[in-house]
């Protein structure tokens, strides 16, 4: 190199950081701050909270930038439409859930699914758990009366405690340490597990449920499985070594990034990337209560540089999402920004195709999951919040067909599911009726698919089963 060019190349560099920092200047991790936060609890100690936010900012992180990168990787692959992304678990993780037989059940579920998935649709499967820091929630009010009395709401085990008490629902700073304990935790034994072959895919059968065998599914299920395990033997046999790439599942954990002082905590600067990354999580989301462009929230996610989701539903307009993807996005960085779409069954139609315009005309790259949860949650005679199953297959089906008549890509599903038998939607190969729904309920929130109606669902993106 020349010395002119060497200047030049050099003085250029420093003008890059220069810009960059002038750029992210106006941006800490504390700088939402300035700005309204929706959903935030109120402390009653405000020198106790500081004192625990201080102890989990000097607490190490729970997972690494190099995941958070590998991870945005992937969901770049997906946005290309070449892999497809399966984001499941908890609506709220519990304290009283962390044990191994629940984490298990949440890895086995995952797997299952996303090996008929990668059998039907022949692409990758980028493997999401709702796991490992969902722990709090939003709420419509700030209070709930009951008899006459009137306490905070429960906003999730990081928060507060869902017994109707004063003692129970006045948030507590410790839980989020308890919180951040019991995720990493989970995750600790999700990376044991695959770590030591359990997501194998030459063993399959390791992820069998115990009643599995007495699933309207299984037949079908270990017909696939056995057809994989033969063309892995097969291929192997063939090119004369072992796949590495296929022997281990990576798993990666997301939560909403709804508390931001437990956010803010763990939000490191790493100088070797120069960027901010949020390492509670891989893949941290803006719920839909929470997506205002000037709020708190939108202000915290455009700093860090995890690959980040957003809710989208009735009520988000066309200009409202360019105005996130300008905020969130601005260099249009691939894997980047992934919208998570939740309509309900009667309105995806509606409203779908205007959004998918309006982020057309911006030309950023977006991965489109479609989440049929949470527009289809409805309310029994008797009070009990669930969701039917056919509602939720039709939005799933009408997203499909959406995107599809759109020549744009319907890249991920996002969950609500359990490895756990429980009876909390209704309708599937079982067809659980809202009578059945008091047998097995157990969600503090909002009513997840069980085993069998999570695998349904899988085999039906698979394209392996129809209504
Ligand atoms: C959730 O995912 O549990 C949730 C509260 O979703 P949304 O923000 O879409 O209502
Ligand atoms: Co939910």
């Amino acid at each position: 190199m020349n010395r002119a060019f060497q200047r030049y190349f050099s003085d250029a560099i420093i003008e890059i950081h220069v810009t960059r920092k002038v750029a992210s200047a106006d941006w800490h991790p504390a700088s939402w701050q300035k700005r309204t936060a929706a959903q935030q609890p109120t402390y009653p100690n405000q020198a106790d909270l500081d004192r625990t936010i201080g102890s989990l900012s000097r607490l190490p992180p729970i997972v690494t930038s190099w995941e958070v990168d590998a991870l945005k990787e992937h969901i770049a692959t997906a946005q290309r439409g070449e892999a497809f992304v399966l984001q499941g678990g908890d609506c709220a993780e519990t304290f009283d859930e962390c044990t191994s037989e629940n984490i298990v059940a949440k890895l086995k579920i995952l797997l299952q699914m996303s090996l008929v998935m990668l059998y039907g649709l022949k692409k990758p499967v980028v493997r999401i758990g709702r796991m490992a820091g969902q722990y709090a929630k939003p709420r419509s009010a700030d209070t709930e009366t009951r008899d006459g009395k009137t306490l905070p709401s429960f906003r999730g085990d990081l928060v507060n405690r869902i017994a109707f008490t004063d003692a129970d629902r006045i948030p507590e700073p410790q839980l989020l340490l308890r919180a951040y304990e019991r995720a990493a935790l989970t995750l600790n034994f999700v990376r044991s597990l695959v770590d030591g072959g359990f997501a194998d895919l030459h063993h399959p059968e390791y992820w069998d449920l115990d009643w599995v065998g007495h699933s309207p599914m299984a037949d079908e299920y270990r017909e696939i499985v056995g057809s994989i395990s033969n063309s892995l033997d097969f291929l192997e046999t063939v090119l004369g070594r072992a796949f590495h790439r296929t022997q281990k599942a990576e798993i990666y954990a997301a939560h909403e990034g709804l508390h931001l002082l437990y956010e803010q905590a763990q939000t490191r600067f790493l100088d070797r990337r120069e960027r901010w990354y949020n390492l509670t999580t891989h893949f941290p989301w803006i719920g839909m209560r929470t997506a205002a462009i000037e709020g708190a929230h939108v202000e915290y996610f455009r700093g860090i540089a995890n690959p980040i989701g957003v809710k989208v539903g009735q009520g988000m307009t066309g200009e409202w999402l360019q105005e996130l993807i300008v905020v969130l996005n601005p260099d249009n960085e691939p894997g980047r920004l992934t919208l998570i779409h939740r309509f309900g069954a009667k309105s995806i139609e509606e409203h779908l195709p205007d959004l998918i315009s309006a982020v057309r005309e911006t030309d950023s790259p977006v991965l489109w999951v479609c989440d049929p949860m949470h527009g289809n949650t409805e309310t029994t005679a008797d009070g009990t919040k669930t969701r039917r199953f056919d509602n939720i297959v039709s939005e799933l089906e009408s997203a499909f067909r959406v995107h599809q008549s759109m020549d744009s890509y319907l890249g991920g599903v996002h969950l609500e599911l359990t490895g756990e038998n429980v009876t909390e939607c209704t309708g599937g190969a079982r067809g659980l009726t809202d009578a059945d729904l008091a047998r097995a309920y157990k969600s503090t929130v909002d009513p997840r698919l069980n085993y069998e109606q999570a695998m349904e669902i899988a085999m039906r993106i698979a394209g392996l089963r129809n209504a």
